[in-house]
């Protein structure tokens, strides 16, 4: 498989969201690596009801979702910084899904925060619901302090910032391609050394 498809999912339904800049860059970068991509905005998805609903009553979005995540390789999780987690809309969001989305699938975090330390505890709680599902979460991630700070307009200023962001686009696609290909011995070889160890540099 050489042309993934690899999603990315706004967890903030705000218009003007700093996260959905975020993961739009991280999917273009996918992009770039030959990966089919889509950005998922929960804005436009009726996810938000009453939980304890007859599976038949769900809304058709419910369906829509699970068929957009089912059908991907490679998905790419955007959330703000709230109250020190993640944003409730990516918490409803995964609550209405579970293996069958998810299992066995490359998730990539990023996250922004309007503070000083970013979207660390967020992608932290991300990144253990991922665990939980079974999926394959990438060591690269990207976490934006004082987030306004770094965009003039749409346009995201910091060039390291950026970099990482598409380090995670790229990784998310990279590991998709090597993990549905009969090269799972190269897989399992980059998954190991894919995060730079500071203390061998
Ligand atoms: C309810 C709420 C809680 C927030 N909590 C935090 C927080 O704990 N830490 C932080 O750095 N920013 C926090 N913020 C700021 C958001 O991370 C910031 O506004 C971010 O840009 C929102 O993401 P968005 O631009 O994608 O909508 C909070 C914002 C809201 C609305």
């Amino acid at each position: 498989m050489d042309n993934p498809r690899i999603i990315g999912i706004v967890g903030s339904l705000r218009s003007g969201s700093y996260t959905k800049k975020v993961v739009q860059i991280a999917l273009d970068a996918a992009r770039e690596m030959g990966a089919q991509t889509e950005l998922i905005d929960l804005a436009e998805y009726h996810l938000l009801f009453p939980f304890q609903v007859p599976r038949d009553e769900m809304p058709d979005d419910v369906s829509r979702l699970k068929e957009k995540i089912a059908s991907a390789q490679g998905v790419i999780l955007g959330t703000p910084e709230y109250h020190g987690s993640f944003s409730g809309v990516i918490k409803n969001m995964l609550d209405l899904m579970g293996f069958a989305e998810f299992e066995g699938k490359m998730i990539g975090l990023v996250g922004v925060g309007g503070g000083a330390l970013g979207a660390i505890n967020a992608l932290n709680g991300l990144r253990a619901i991922g665990r939980q599902l079974h999926a394959w979460v990438i060591p690269e991630q990207a976490s934006l302090p004082n987030v306004s700070s770094h965009f003039e307009g749409e346009e995201l200023t910091d060039e390291r910032l950026v970099e990482r962001i598409r380090t995670v686009g790229r990784q998310v696609t990279r590991f998709s391609v090597l993990h549905n290909s009969r090269q799972i011995d190269q897989f399992m070889k980059e998954w190991e050394t894919a995060p730079k160890n500071p203390g061998m540099e």
